[in-house]
């Protein structure tokens, strides 16, 4: 078992348990577990209600689609990645992030 700690759009933290690959990606994860209302273009990386931010922990992986272009739009927010475009990976394993959901800097 792994743990992910996210802390939500209400300020609160949680330390979720996962088993890697269970869900499509870890923004499915977030929206079903925690129940946050992310994931307008589900999954396709052109809305970013899904933006996160990585508060603690290490991990990296491939920006791929349009994420990066996505992220660009947001540059001075550091360690962002769209959750949608993440996969509930071993990688993930005690690493801390912030749900920032996109919307709230428009
Ligand atoms: S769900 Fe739209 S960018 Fe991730």
């Amino acid at each position: 078992m792994y743990t992910i700690h996210i802390e939500d759009s209400n300020g609160v933290m949680h330390n979720l348990n996962f088993e890697p690959n269970t869900t499509q990606n870890l923004m499915v994860f977030i929206a079903d577990t925690l129940a946050e209302e992310i994931g307008d273009c589900r999954g396709r990386a052109w809305c970013g209600t899904c933006m996160i931010q990585l508060m603690d922990g290490d991990y990296t992986s491939e920006k791929i689609g349009d994420e990066q272009l996505i992220l660009n739009q947001f540059p001075d927010i550091p360690n962002t990645r769209l959750a949608c475009q993440v996969f509930l990976s071993v990688g993930l394993h005690n690493t801390t992030w912030k749900v920032l959901d996109s919307r709230q800097f428009i």
